[in-house]
C-alpha cells in the first residue's frame, strides 16, 4: 500500500522513525508529511533516511512545488493515510477543515472515500477534555477513524489513557484498510473495523477512574493444566498465559481487585494481581471454588479435557510388560466453566473461552449456552495472529443479545481492553 504518515507535535513522535520501519517492512511505501511541531521532537532527516523519500515539513518549500498542487498529487498517490501521533491541535484543526500546515493539507485533499486514520496521544487529562472529545466526534462523524489511545504511563509522569497504541497495533490497524490484499475475514462479523473503532473509542470517553470494574472482585483462570501420568510425566498443551495475564493486569488498571489462578506458566505476575499456582484441572476446579465474594470469573485456562485415571507411583520404567508400548486409560476431567454455570451467584458474570478450528461462531455460541456463560470469546486456531503463544490475537466476543462482534488481529492487551469493555457493560 502506499501509505502517507502524518506526523504532529506529541512526545511520542520521537516513535515514528520505527512506526515507519515496520510499516516498509511490512511491504508497504510510505511518505511523511510533518506539522513544524512535530520537527521539534523528531527530524526530517531521520525520516528521510528511514522512508528513503524527501519529507515535507514545510508545505512552502519552494523544492516542492515544481508540479503545483503537491499536496493534491501526494494525497492522490496515498491509499490511507495515517496521522500518529494526531495532536489536540491537529485534531482540533481537522475537525474545523483548518490546512494551514502540511499533514492538514493532505488531509483535506484526500480523495473521497479514501481512508484517513488518526492515533490520537496526549495527556489523560487532555484526551478527556470536552473540548477535546468534542473533535474527536466531529472527525468521527466526517469519516475520519479514531484509533483510541493507549493506557499506561504518560510523558507527564502520571499513568493514565493517552499513549500512542503499540505500533504493532497501529500496523495491524492500517493493514486492515488494505483492500487489495483483504482476505476473507472470520464469517459474522457485519460492522465495519472503522464502525467497530469508533464505538470502542465512543463507549470510554471518560476513562479508567470510572470503570464499572472498579472495586470488583476478578477471578481469571489462565495457562494450561498439567495432568500427572507419573511423577515426571503429564499431559499437557500449548497455553502460554498471556491472554490471561493481559487480562489481570488491564483489569488492575482498570482499579478491579484481581485473582489469577494459573495453571503451569513462567509468566511474571502483573503489579497488584493475587496469584494462586495450581497444576492440574482438579487443583485449578477447587481453587475457584475457594474465591468467595467473586464479581466477575473470566475462565481465560486451557484446562485439560482428559486425566489419567490413575497416577502412577514414581517414575514409569520401560520393562518387558511395556516392551510393545501400553495403554493410557484417561477420564474427562469436571468442567470448571461448566460448574460455574450452574452454581454462581446470579449477581456475577461468568466469561468463557472457545478456540475452535471450524465453524468459530456456531460452536462458541453451543458453549455459551451449554456452559450457561454470559459471554464467550472466540477465537480460532485457523485465523492469522490467533490463538497459543503467540503477542497477538483475533477474537470474536459473544453474548446471548448481541449479534456477534468480530475484531481485527490486535495485540493480547488491546483485546484484554475490549473484553474488559464488554464485561463493564454486564456488570
Ligand atoms: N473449561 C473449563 N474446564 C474444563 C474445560 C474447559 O473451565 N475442564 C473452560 C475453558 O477455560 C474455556 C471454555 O471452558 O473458558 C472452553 O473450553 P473448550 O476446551 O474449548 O471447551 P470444551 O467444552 O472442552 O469443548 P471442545 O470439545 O471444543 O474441547
Amino acid at each position: 500500500m502506499n501509505i502517507v504518515l502524518g506526523i504532529t507535535g506529541s512526545v511520542s513522535a520521537y516513535k515514528t522513525p520505527w512506526l515507519v520501519r515496520d510499516l516498509r517492512r511490512a511491504g508497504h511505501d510510505v511518505r511523511v508529511v510533518m506539522t513544524p511541531s512535530a520537527s521539534r521532537f523528531v527530524t526530517p532527516l531521520a525520516l528521510e533516511a528511514v522512508s528513503t523519500h524527501a519529507v515535507v515539513a514545510d508545505m512552502f518549500d519552494p523544492s516542492i512545488q515544481d508540479g503545483g498542487s503537491w499536496h493534491v498529487h501526494l494525497g492522490q498517490w496515498a491509499d490511507v493515510m495515517l496521522i500518529a501521533p494526531c495532536s489536540a491541535t491537529t485534531l482540533a484543526r481537522l475537525a474545523q477543515g483548518l490546512c494551514d500546515t502540511a499533514v492538514q493539507l493532505v488531509a483535506c485533499s484526500l480523495p473521497a472515500g479514501r481512508p484517513c486514520l488518526v492515533a490520537p496521544a496526549m495527556d489523560s487529562d487532555m484526551w478527556s477534555s470536552p473540548a477535546i472529545q468534542r473533535n474527536v466526534r466531529q472527525v468521527v462523524a466526517d469519516g475520519i477513524v479514531v484509533i483510541p489511545p493507549a493506557s499506561g504511563e504518560l510523558a507527564s509522569g502520571l499513568v493514565g489513557e493517552g499513549r500512542l497504541p503499540d505500533l504493532a497495533d497501529i500496523v495491524n490497524i492500517v493493514q486492515s484498510f488494505d483492500v487489495a490484499a483483504a482476505e476473507p475475514g472470520i464469517s459474522g462479523g457485519t460492522v465495519s473495523i472503522a464502525d467497530q473503532l469508533s464505538d470502542h473509542l465512543l463507549s470510554h470517553p471518560s476513562g479508567p477512574l470510572s470503570s464499572p470494574l472498579t472495586g470488583k472482585h476478578v477471578v481469571i483462570t489462565l495457562g494450561p493444566t498439567y495432568e500427572a501420568i507419573d511423577d515426571v510425566r503429564f499431559i499437557g498443551n500449548r497455553s502460554s498465559g498471556k491472554m490471561g495475564m493481559a487480562l489481570a493486569n488491564e483489569a488492575v488498571r482498570r482499579g478491579a481487585l484481581v485473582t489469577a489462578i494459573c495453571g503451569p506458566t513462567a509468566l511474571p505476575t502483573p503489579f497488584g494481581v493475587r496469584r494462586i499456582d495450581v497444576e492440574s484441572a482438579a487443583d485449578m476446579l477447587a481453587a475457584v471454588q475457594n474465591e468467595a465474594d467473586v464479581d466477575v470469573y473470566i475462565m481465560a485456562a486451557a484446562v485439560a479435557d482428559f486425566t489419567p485415571e490413575h497416577r502412577l507411583d514414581g517414575k514409569l520404567k520401560k520393562s518387558a510388560d511395556n516392551a510393545e508400548g501400553f495403554t493410557l486409560s484417561l477420564r474427562r476431567t469436571d468442567d470448571i466453566l461448566a460448574w460455574l454455570g450452574q452454581h454462581h451467584q446470579s449477581t456475577s458474570v461468568v466469561v468463557g473461552f472457545a478456540l475452535e478450528s471450524t465453524n468459530v461462531i456456531e460452536y462458541a455460541t453451543q458453549k455459551l449456552h451449554k456452559k450457561r456463560a454470559d459471554m464467550i470469546v472466540a477465537n480460532s486456531a485457523s485465523a492469522p495472529r490467533s490463538g497459543f503463544g503467540g503477542d497477538d490475537n483475533t477474537i470474536i466476543i459473544i453474548t446471548a443479545n448481541n449479534e456477534p462482534e468480530s475484531f481485527p488481529p490486535m495485540s493480547k492487551t488491546s483485546c484484554a481492553s475490549v473484553i474488559l469493555d464488554r464485561i463493564g457493560a454486564l456488570i
